[in-house]
């Protein structure tokens, strides 16, 4: 894999030519792919419209890259390795030539049933191979996915459905999730009365609990398929065209839905693979995340597949049958990259070391963390007692809408430093900003992360509303991308990371708005306003904190407290619920109107012993009434 840094000299040479020569470094990469027709400029971009393109009238189809790309060499090696939910049920091998097949034959069902180039579709299903098989038979076929985490409720499902008008539901009949079992298409049922853009609804069947099929609208997964042709051409798509949706939170609003196009995307997640986890022929990498997310996008399905990697998906959760479960299935299936997030790290650190004691862990040699910031304690017990003090940590920081990691070391490469996401990769040009948008040049400096300029799988807009993506991202300094996130960085030039700077909470790496939990909260009918605060939490990262002005008229506190934990999980989804709510008499209120929550994220904290300036308020004496009331919260 010629692409591969392997010194620290490479890589200084690499990012050097990156900066120095965008074009020429990016067309280089770009050469190693399989285009239809190759592009006529390399970028072109302004990020004050903002208007970014990759690889301009380049012609290419991203699965032909994973699939016929590796028929030839690779056509028996194991594309996808799949871990059940029960240790006891068979695991599952996909090799690319089956995979090549299962795409093919998904992306002709699909087009049977009415899919075409363009349209939307939305998978809302467990992780199994399926799942990643529906993601590209979409791209196969021009089809733009969105996946759905699903884990998210009903009515989650139905705002994503209604924005992007999406015309068809890749589901399946159930989840097993540790000893639970989901049932996933009554949620999408439940969706469904709520939109009206659906035609038809594919569901697959993995736990056999009964589900209710809407004649002429829902078809059986292994129905549909019967008999459907396994050769399918791809559809040429341009650089440009969309691949996916992928909907997140922000600071304000409803969850926004960021777009990636395919010639760019294709090009960063496959190049970042290849360098952070320095994947090499014959490895077994896992990344444990969620289809759900972006990571699940880039680091389970395009990157490794891209790079002709073998890939495993996990159904599962980290405690089921029990926490030694990730550490058995690292040795159970040799794993040698293992990427997962801090919060999964802190909470088998709980259970101490005994869980990983009856397991080698001999096959890790790069092991990796995402999502939020890594504390260093969590660090220390990752590098001491599953890296074994010989495999190097790779913090990688990036976000939904980079498409790809930006900064991380690489392994073997760059000197790691505990809670480091260390330096760029080669063509991120970060900068960190003040408040006023100064650049702050040379080391030991601390301000906001923004990139100015742009790398190929930076997201395009936001979908419907492109308005939105210039104010969110390209608003705040002018002239650069501004990425919501505090850094510092230090004597070294290292960077890390030191959380969001706005309005966003980070839950066990899932990105929650405050004003998207607020929104949810007031929904209770004897809510009267509500205000949410992220404060730390030991192994969540961040929890959430509800501060709530209610009616208390004929309910217990507890029983209030019950019924607004409710109503958010069914608005949202389980991962919102708040950590801890505070009835409280009044919120401290700018004259002009505005909460201040620089003081809820005292109380918060717990941290109340200077409260700054409160004489501004409209009112001052409420602060105190909170203060008092923080003490009895749960
Ligand atoms: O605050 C940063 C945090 O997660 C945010 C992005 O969230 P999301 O779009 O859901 O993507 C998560 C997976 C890529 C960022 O703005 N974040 C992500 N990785 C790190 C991180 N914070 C610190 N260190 C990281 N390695």
């Amino acid at each position: 894999m010629s692409n591969k840094i392997q010194t620290l000299s490479g890589y200084i040479h690499e990012y050097q030519k990156s900066v120095q020569d965008p074009d020429n470094f990016w067309g280089k990469i770009a050469d190693s792919f399989y285009w239809h027709k190759r592009w006529d400029k390399v970028v072109d971009w302004n990020f004050e419209k903002p208007d970014v393109k990759w690889f301009i009238n380049g012609k290419v189809n991203i699965t032909e890259n994973i699939l016929e790309k590796h028929l030839f060499l690779l056509g028996d090696k194991p594309a996808i390795i799949w871990e059940p939910n029960d240790p006891d049920e068979q695991a599952r091998t996909i090799t690319y030539y089956e995979l090549y097949e299962l795409v093919c034959q998904f992306a002709n069902t699909m087009k049977a049933q009415g899919v075409e180039k363009g349209d939307r579709v939305i998978i809302y299903m467990p992780m199994v191979p399926e799942a990643a098989v529906a993601m590209l038979a979409c791209a196969r076929i021009g089809a733009v996915h969105s996946v759905v985490f699903a884990g998210f409720s009903a009515k989650s499902l139905a705002d994503r459905i209604e924005d992007c008008q999406a015309k068809m539901v890749l589901t399946s009949d159930g989840n097993f999730r540790g000893e639970k079992m989901i049932p996933v298409k009554a949620v999408v049922d439940e969706a469904l009365e709520a939109t009206n853009s659906i035609e038809k609804v594919i569901v697959l069947k993995r736990t056999g609990q009964d589900v209710i099929m809407k004649e002429g609208r829902d078809i059986w997964w292994h129905e549909a398929i019967e008999g459907v042709s396994k050769e399918n051409k791809a559809e040429i798509m341009d650089s440009e065209d969309m691949l996916f949706i992928l909907y997140t939170s922000g600071s304000t609003g409803k969850p926004k839905g960021v777009v990636h196009t395919c010639g760019g995307y294709m090009v960063y997640t496959m190049y970042t693979f290849q360098n952070v986890f320095q994947y090499n022929n014959g490895d077994v990498y896992w990344c444990t995340a969620d289809i759900g997310w972006i990571t699940g996008h880039s680091y389970i399905v395009y990157g490794p597949l891209l790079a002709g990697a073998t890939t495993l998906m996990f159904e599962g959760v980290p405690t089921y049958p029990n926490p030694g479960r990730f550490w058995a299935i690292c040795d159970k299936h040799k794993v040698n990259q293992f990427y997962t997030a801090p919060t999964a790290i802190r909470a088998l650190q709980v259970f101490g070391t005994e869980p990983l004691e009856p397991y080698k862990l001999d096959s890790l040699r790069v092991i990796g963390s995402v999502g939020e910031p890594i504390n260093e304690e969590a660090w220390h017990w990752y590098h001491d007692h599953v890296g074994k003090g010989r495999c190097p940590i790779v913090d990688t920081w990036w976000q939904t809408e980079t498409g790809g990691i930006m900064v991380s070391p690489i392994p073997g490469v760059t000197p790691t430093k505990p809670s480091y996401a260390t330096l760029p990769l080669p063509g991120i040009q970060l900068a960190i900003l003040d408040n006023d948008g100064n650049e702050l040049k040379g080391n030991s400096v601390e301000g906001n992360l923004c990139i100015k300029f742009p790398w190929p799988a930076i997201l395009r807009t936001t979908y419907g509303d492109h308005e939105r993506c210039r104010q969110t991202y390209f608003s705040s300094f002018k002239g650069y991308y501004f990425t919501g996130d505090g850094v510092k960085r230090d004597e070294d030039g290292y960077y890390r990371i030191l959380g969001r700077v706005d309005d966003v909470i980070n839950v066990s790496g899932h990105r929650m708005g405050t004003a998207e939990v607020e929104n949810a909260i007031n929904e209770h009918p004897k809510v009267v306003e509500s205000a949410v605060v992220g404060f730390p939490h030991e192994i969540k990262g961040q929890g959430i904190y509800a501060f709530v002005i209610c009616d208390m008229e004929g309910r217990s506190e507890e029983n209030l407290k019950n019924e607004i934990r409710e109503t958010v999980n069914k608005i949202i989804g389980p991962i919102a619920k708040p950590d801890r709510i505070q009835i409280v008499p009044g919120l401290p209120k700018t004259r002009s109107g505005k909460i201040m929550r620089r003081i809820l994220r005292k109380v918060a904290t717990g941290d109340t012993s200077n409260m700054g300036d409160t004489s501004t308020l409209l009112n001052p004496d409420v602060v105190e009434e909170i203060i008092q009331g923080a003490g009895k919260v749960n």
